[in-house]
């Protein structure tokens, strides 16, 4: 699939989807602000680039929590990849493999957590919403270690969905062929109808757990040996807090816009976070990343790396496998043009200066 960049593929995506799967991918909360608000923040920021360095050579290969990758990019947890193509996350977590990096898969996938990653070429990672249920949390939990993934992110800023306007005059529901497939056993694999509701929002209402405190890492530490990566964060504080309580990462993330949206943009707090951080636990973003130059800003502040949601929906959406290959590529090409052009021949050589410099 020849690309131009990513919202040429946004736009071939629209065109194939039907509008309640669209606008379930593309909306935010409320106004929608903080949606636009994380791709501004991106847009407003410089890079101070450096001349006559000799980038003849580049090479955007790093780790993440030890994972060796081809770039910082990493595939973002999304639900329902069934709604998008028939192959679902099988193709998604495939194309993400033909990209060299990590799929995030959500809990809300509907392809079991086994056949994702027997279906793999790359490192899975896997998305905890923590049920009310706790023995029902803690029996997935199990099965996703079993299963070969090989870390968890739990997800904090979600007690109850944020209010997506559209989803509710939709009334999001899933088509009956398509289910939450990790979570037949305990019961919790369908949407509820709920008048007047978007499903899926109905189904946090009912089934996950508003009561989720910091108690929730050790407790996650203490039935896996799965290193633990907190998404959601938007604070200093809650920062240092959930590394100081065992985490081994955090991603700075609002869910894309779609749960608080007077929230910051997330690349707007990065500096403190990293800053509070310094360096005891890895610090990951998403949120709006759709250039190249994206990833430079991220990791420029100090994010290890970067997560892309929506971008890879619509990758599945437009053509399967290839087409969320494709999403990645072309995020990488352009990754590999912007290092050049800022004199970053590896991803050491990301610092913070070329953000800094002239503010
Ligand atoms: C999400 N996101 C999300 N996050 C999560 O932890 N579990 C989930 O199941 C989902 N589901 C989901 C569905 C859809 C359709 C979207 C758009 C997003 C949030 C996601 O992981 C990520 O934080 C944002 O998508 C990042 O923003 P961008 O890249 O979409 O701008
Ligand atoms: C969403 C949930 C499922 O953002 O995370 O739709």
């Amino acid at each position: 699939m020849e690309l131009l960049n990513l919202h040429e593929l946004e736009q071939l995506a629209r065109a194939r989807l039907p509008q309640m799967t669209w606008d379930y991918y593309a909306s935010g909360a409320d106004d929608e602000r903080c949606l636009r608000r994380n791709l501004d923040a991106f847009a407003e920021i410089t890079l101070h680039y450096r001349v006559l360095v000799d980038v003849a050579h580049r090479d955007p290969a790093t780790t993440v929590l030890g994972e060796p990758i081809a770039m910082p990019i990493i595939v973002a947890p999304t639900a329902f990849h069934g709604l998008a193509h028939k192959d679902g996350e099988l193709a998604s977590v495939r194309g993400t493999g033909d990209a060299g990096t990590i799929f995030v898969l959500s809990t809300l996938s509907n392809t079991a957590v086994e056949r994702v990653v027997a279906a793999a070429s790359g490192p899975v990672w896997f998305q905890l919403y923590v049920y009310k249920d706790r023995s029902a949390t803690e029996a997935l939990v199990r099965r996703v270690e079993a299963a070969g993934c090989r870390a968890l992110v739990l997800t904090v800023d979600a007690p109850l969905l944020g209010r997506r306007e559209r989803d509710v005059r939709n009334r999001f529901a899933l088509p009956p062929d398509l289910g939450i497939e990790n979570m037949h056993a305990a019961g919790y694999a369908r949407l509820p109808e709920v008048a007047g509701e978007s499903g899926i929002a109905a189904y946090f209402a009912e089934l996950l757990d508003p009561g989720l405190t910091w108690e929730a890492i050790g407790w996650l530490r203490s039935i896996t040996r799965l290193p633990v990566l907190v998404k959601g964060i938007v604070r200093a504080d809650d920062a240092k807090r959930a590394i100081a309580e065992g985490a081994a990462a955090v991603v700075v993330s609002n869910h894309g816009g779609r749960q608080l949206d007077a929230s910051p943009a997330t690349i707007e707090v990065l500096p403190r976070i990293v800053d509070a951080v310094a360096g005891a636990g890895e610090v990951l973003i998403d949120g709006g990343v759709r250039r190249g130059s994206d990833v430079v800003k991220a990791l420029a502040i100090g994010a290890r790396a970067v997560l892309v949601g929506r971008p890879i929906l619509w990758g599945l959406a437009a053509g399967g496998r290839p087409g969320v290959a494709a999403a990645l590529a072309v995020l990488r090409r352009e990754l590999d043009l912007a290092m050049t052009l800022c004199g970053c021949p590896d991803i050491a050589s990301i610092t913070r200066d070329l953000v800094d410099l002239g503010r």
